[in-house]
């Protein structure tokens, strides 16, 4: 292989709820070399549980650094021009283990999940006032199944190994960073125990003005504090792979999946915003050193903090839990659609969708409501209806979700968005984004390099102290492909009113 040739290499692991993704980016151009991807599975042993196996997790990601790595010796690019990793991942997913064995006590709960239901009711009883904003000030959330503190609560209440190795002492949580980190840097041989700031921050455990676990927060959730790792910043080097054929390499940059997006948008000043379609929907605003409280059902989370030393910078997030599931259940559970992809034709098949109004409130509704009790409902069928008009209706969900949030941040900070950032997978699909740009009446903004997750962890990792291949103030804006509105305002507002009546019905429906 001829060394050099595209200059330092920084590579990137994408762990999402969908897939893992292993991708090579040239520090220079930051243009993707190569990569490889896996799908992985996602397990649901009960009505509105979602859990991960933790070990396939770890297993995909290897594979695709090996895979990765003989695609680049096909290349005849030099793997040894990697010269740092970053790490991005699916966040508020929980894992335990026990750092003897090195194995998961559990299966990962998914942050979909959402048997923790009954543990948030529990909790919310004995809470001042039932208030579920009650430590909000502290963390930035709303009490709710979504974050990691409730699923490692409802681990330590219903799992009895979980209290009976913590008991012992031996007992580490993680999110998917952390499990992956303490992995790759050795695992039973000095595996490194830490996570960044963004990823520690949908815990519910840190104080998002100390960036320390909070003993108050531990206290309220009853977790104890051994059992965390240590909060790092998102960007500094962390430790070595120790294993494989990128041993050595230092892993140098972790960002949640969300976070390491609005990083790779380049939405590194304040003010400036992104929505990222996956398996859910999530759009950040970046609100610079300031942290803004929602008073519209919005979270306030780290957004992130590039070096040890360096300012920690916050964002508003709109996190909605159903976006792209919501293709693959009418794939997998109604068999409409072959493929994700073949949702696109179906939707163009006709003008609209009929009337058909589709909430996907499958686990209740995050941002701006955050109701457990909502489940999905499809409203005004008529006997014409068609799975193209669902298809439509599914896509219309999205879209009418990210106006909901739109709407709140603009509430919440007082600006109007003159252009939406949009990447993720579902972003290849441009009648969504013409439908996007219709529904919210704003300009829909696609960059031409859509793996904007994995540049931003393989940004983060590059410019860290001690490795810097890659200099943040030298960034060059990503090409785009734009979408405007093209539907009147009156249009616009009696749809939206439509999709406001949808969502009432689908309320109070889970007892
Ligand atoms: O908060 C959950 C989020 O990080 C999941 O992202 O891309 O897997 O839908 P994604």
């Amino acid at each position: 292989p001829v060394s050099g040739k595209h200059g330092p290499l920084v590579g990137a692991v994408d762990q999402g709820t969908s897939s893992t993704r292993f991708l090579v980016f040239s520090a220079g151009t930051g243009e993707v070399l190569t990569y490889h991807q896996e799908e992985v599975a996602q397990l649901y042993p009960q009505e509105g549980w979602v859990e991960q196996d933790s070990l396939e997790l770890l297993k995909t990601v290897l594979t695709c650094i090996h895979k990765t790595v003989e695609n680049l010796r096909s290349l005849k690019i030099d793997p040894a021009d990697i010269k740092a990793i970053g790490i991005t991942n699916q966040r508020e997913t929980t894992i335990v283990w026990d750092k003897t064995t090195g194995q998961p006590l559990y299966n990962a709960i998914v942050w979909l999940d959402a048997r923790t239901a009954s543990t948030v009711e529990a909790i919310l009883k004995v809470t001042p006032g039932q208030n579920k904003d009650y430590v909000k000030d502290l963390c930035g959330l709303p009490i709710t199944t979504y974050f990691s503190a409730l699923k490692l609560r409802w681990l330590f209440d219903n799992v009895k190994e979980v209290q009976e190795v913590a008991g012992r002492g031996n007992l580490l949580f993680g999110t998917v960073d952390t499990w992956l980190l303490w992995n790759l840097t050795g695992g039973l041989e000095g595996g490194l125990h830490v996570t960044d700031v963004t990823n520690a921050s949908r815990t519910m455990l840190m104080n998002i003005k100390t960036l320390n676990w909070d003993a108050n927060l531990c206290k309220f959730f009853n977790i104890p504090m051994a059992v965390l790792p240590e909060i790092r910043s998102s960007s500094e080097i962390y430790g070595y792979i120790t294993k494989g054929p990128l041993l050595g390499v230092p892993i140098s940059g972790v960002l949640g999946d969300q976070q390491a997006a609005l990083v790779g948008q380049m939405c590194l000043s304040r003010g400036q915003a992104k929505n990222t379609y996956g398996t859910g929907c999530f759009l950040l605003y970046n609100t610079g050193t300031q942290i803004v409280q929602s008073e519209h059902g919005l979270l306030t989370t780290i957004a992130y903090k590039l070096g040890k030393n360096t300012e920690t910078i916050y964002a508003l997030e709109g996190s909605v839990a159903i976006a792209g599931a919501a293709v693959r259940w009418l794939r997998d559970n109604l068999n409409i659609i072959k493929t994700s992809a073949d949702i696109e034709p179906l939707a163009m098949s006709v003008k609209d969708s009929g009337g058909v109004y589709f909430v996907p409130a499958f686990s209740g509704l995050f941002a701006p409501y955050w109701r457990t009790d909502a489940r999905g409902t499809i409203c005004g069928l008529t006997q014409g209806s068609t799975g193209a008009h669902l298809a439509r209706a599914v896509l219309e969900a999205v879209c009418f979700q990210t106006r909901e949030i739109l709407d709140s941040m603009q509430k919440d900070s007082g600006i109007v968005l003159n252009k939406l950032q949009v990447d993720g997978g579902m972003t290849s699909n441009n009648t969504l984004l013409q439908l996007q740009a219709d529904l919210a009446g704003v300009p829909v903004v696609r960059p031409s390099m859509t793996e904007t997750t994995a540049l931003g962890a393989a940004m983060a990792a590059g410019a860290a102290e001690g490795i810097g291949v890659w200099d943040l103030t030298k960034l060059k804006p990503l090409t785009t492909d734009d979408f405007t509105p093209s539907i009147m305002p009156e249009e616009r507002e009696q749809r939206y009113e439509r999709w406001c009546m949808a969502v009432k019905r689908c309320m109070d429906w889970e007892l």
